[in-house]
């Protein structure tokens, strides 16, 4: 049966293979039967400190990223955030029904605001944004990383309690989930994230050159010991996706007898990874190109949002009592 999907990437910075395995892989798969609805969340990427000067040519980066993966403006709606107006506007409705203890636990919330000089009202209520870009389109399905998982369950619980007071409006969406939805970084230490150095990230732009150092230089435990590091789980993990179940079996194998050299893994996975990302860039290298047809695809989407969008926004507004 169609559904209706909703997800989206933020503009904060390169877009590495955990956001690649753990979203667009996903987009990908499902937009070939079902109703997509992929963003650039420009919104949710100024809620820390960020270079203005910057977003711009991040916005038409992150464009370029879904397009050259494959997101197809055909079967997809691909938009940037922004020039749909209504997402902030039924954002702002809806704070009006959430907690504020609900958002002050969120887990992404508590670790962004730690690394804040000044902690942002944007930031705090990031995830009720996040809410209504998921709702407005009455979305039943959110292809996410993990990290995302918890903020999708807010969104189940604000969908309820709008239910709830102001009569049945909102499905109850549910987030998607595949394997590889916490690729770590290649320092072995948390997720794989844009705003961590780039050593410990592989960009989806990276060259074969960049890509065979950062996967060199990657942590790993000594082979001997009898729990396995994070970060070697980690290159088992991404020699699995990149390079096939077999492959990432043998190695395993060896771990578990003690034997593995990582100097042998390594190549092999930075080779699978190579490979994989070739043609995205080569597509890449092409839409480039033409920036001003990647701007119109962009154009295009929220065009095609807006009679929907507004159809919610009235149907809340009513619902709720505003006069309209
Ligand atoms: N390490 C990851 N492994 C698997 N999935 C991931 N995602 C992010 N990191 C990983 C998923 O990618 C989608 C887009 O993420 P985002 O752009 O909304 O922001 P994020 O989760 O905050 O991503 P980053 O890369 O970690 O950025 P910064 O450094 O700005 O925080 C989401 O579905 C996310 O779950």
């Amino acid at each position: 049966m169609l559904q209706k999907i909703f997800s989206g990437v933020q503009p904060s910075g390169a877009i590495h293979i955990g956001n690649y395995i753990g979203a667009i892989k996903q987009f990908l798969e499902l937009q070939e039967k079902n109703d997509c609805i992929f963003s650039i969340v420009d919104y949710h990427a100024i809620t820390v400190d960020y270079e203005p000067k910057k977003m711009p040519e991040r916005t038409l980066d992150a464009a370029l990223d879904y397009l050259s993966c494959g997101i197809d403006p055909e079967k997809s709606i691909l938009f940037i955030q922004s020039d749909r107006p209504e997402h902030t506007e039924l954002a702002w409705l809806l704070n009006s029904i959430t907690p504020v203890g609900d958002l002050q636990r969120m887990t992404q919330f508590k670790e962004k605001a730690q690394k804040e000089k000044e902690v942002k009202a944007g930031l705090l209520n990031y995830p009720i944004l996040m809410a209504a870009d998921i709702l407005i389109y009455k979305a039943e399905k959110v292809p996410v990383g993990e990290d995302q998982i918890q903020h999708v369950e807010l969104t189940r619980e604000i969908a309820r309690k709008f239910n709830n007071k102001f009569g049945k409006t909102f499905p109850e969406p549910e987030a998607i989930i595949r394997k590889g939805a916490r690729i770590l970084g290649l320092d072995g230490k948390g997720k794989m994230a844009k705003s961590n150095p780039s050593s410990t990230y592989i960009a989806l732009t990276d060259t074969p050159e960049v890509i065979r150092e950062k996967i060199s230089s990657s942590v790993t435990d000594k082979g001997v010991e009898s729990k396995i590091s994070p970060g070697s789980q980690n290159l088992f993990t991404l020699l699995e996706i990149f390079a096939g179940p077999n492959v990432a079996a043998k190695f395993l194998e060896q771990r578990k007898k003690g034997t593995i050299k990582y100097s042998e893994l390594k190549p092999i996975l930075a080779k699978a990874i190579i490979k994989e990302l070739e043609p995205i860039q080569k597509k890449r290298a092409e839409l480039a190109k033409d920036p001003e047809r990647v701007k119109k695809i962009l154009a295009d989407g929220a065009e095609k949002l807006k009679p929907e969008a507004q159809k919610t926004i009235k149907e809340v507004k009513e619902k709720m009592g505003l006069m309209i």
